[in-house]
C-alpha cells in the first residue's frame, strides 16, 4: 500500500471529489501555454508549480497587470522579471520548466504579518486509536523578498495565535481552532479513500483577507520537527509519539 503520493495533480484531484473541500481548493489545472494565459486573465495573480517538488523549489508567482507599460511579470526565488508580452514571459518561462511537469494554481493574497506573507502548516495524523486527529498547526511567514514561505526557503516559523492576534476575537479564536481541526481530518479522509497506506499529512493552508482557509496542497512525508519551536511542548511530544506508533 502507497504510503507517499508524490503527484499534486492526483492529490489535488481527489480532494476536488469532496463537494466541502472543493470550495477551499483555488482553481488548478495542468500548465500549458494557453492555460496560464487564461487563467491569468481571469485571476490576475497565480501560482505556477512542479506537479512532483517540495521546499517551494521551482514555485512561481505569476502576474498580469494591464495598466503597466510592462504587464506580464513573474517572480522566481527573489528576481521579479517583467515582460511587454505573453509570449516573451511564456518563452522566458519555459527555459526553466521545460523538463517538468507544471500546475497553474489561482493565486491567494495571503495574509501578512510586519509586511511578510504567511500561510499555516496543518499536521493530521493517525492517533493510536487509528483515527484521523488533527495534532497541530503552526504560521510560516515568508521571507520578505520571496513568494514562498517554505521554511526551507527562509521562511520563519511563528505560532498561529500570534499572527491573527490582532484580527481575531477570543470567539474568532475558538472558532478558527475549530475549523483547522475539522479542514484537517476531512482532507486526510478523503486522501485514504483513494491512498489506504498514508498515516499522516502535512497541509499547506493560506488563508485571505476573510479568514477564509485555502488549501495550497497536500504533504504525505511532512516535516515533523518544525513544530519543536512552539512554545507547547506537548504538541511536538504528541507528533513524535503518534509518529513512531505509525511506523511500527
Ligand atoms: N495558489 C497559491 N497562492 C498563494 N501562494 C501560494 C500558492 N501556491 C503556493 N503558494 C506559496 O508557495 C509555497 C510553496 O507552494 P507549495 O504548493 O506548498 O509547493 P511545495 O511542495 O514546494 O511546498 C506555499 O507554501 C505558499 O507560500
Ligand atoms: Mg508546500
Amino acid at each position: 500500500m502507497k504510503r507517499f503520493v508524490v503527484s499534486k495533480w492526483k492529490k489535488t484531484n481527489e480532494l476536488m471529489k469532496n463537494d466541502e473541500l472543493r470550495a477551499h481548493i483555488p482553481k488548478t489545472v495542468r500548465m500549458t501555454k494557453d492555460s496560464l494565459l487564461s487563467m491569468l486573465h481571469e485571476y490576475r495573480m497565480v501560482y505556477i508549480k512542479p506537479d512532483i517538488g517540495t521546499f517551494g523549489n521551482g514555485v512561481m508567482r505569476v502576474e498580469w497587470d494591464s495598466a503597466l507599460s510592462n504587464p506580464y511579470q513573474y517572480q522566481l526565488g527573489e528576481k521579479a522579471r517583467s515582460f511587454v508580452n505573453y509570449d516573451s514571459m511564456y518563452e522566458d518561462i519555459e527555459r526553466k520548466t521545460r523538463k517538468t511537469k507544471y500546475l497553474v494554481q489561482k493565486g491567494i493574497h495571503l495574509l501578512k504579518y510586519q509586511k511578510r506573507r504567511f500561510d499555516i502548516r496543518i499536521m493530521v495524523q493517525k492517533n493510536l486509536q487509528k483515527e484521523w486527529e488533527t495534532t497541530g498547526w503552526i504560521g510560516r511567514v515568508a521571507h520578505p523578498r520571496k513568494i514562498v514561505t517554505n521554511y526551507h526557503s527562509g521562511g520563519k516559523l511563528m505560532p498561529i495565535e500570534e499572527l491573527l492576534k490582532d484580527r481575531t476575537k477570543e470567539t474568532g479564536k475558538k472558532h478558527y481552532h475549530k475549523q483547522f481541526k475539522q479542514l484537517g481530518t476531512n482532507v486526510a479522509k478523503q486522501l485514504h479513500k483513494r491512498y489506504p497506506g498514508i498515516k499522516e499529512i502535512g497541509i499547506d493552508v493560506a488563508l485571505d483577507e476573510a479568514i477564509v482557509p485555502w488549501i495550497l496542497e497536500v504533504n504525505t512525508k511532512p516535516d515533523p520537527y518544525i513544530f519543536r519551536s512552539l512554545a507547547n511542548k506537548a504538541i511536538f511530544g504528541k507528533i513524535m509519539r503518534y509518529k513512531r506508533a505509525n511506523q511500527k
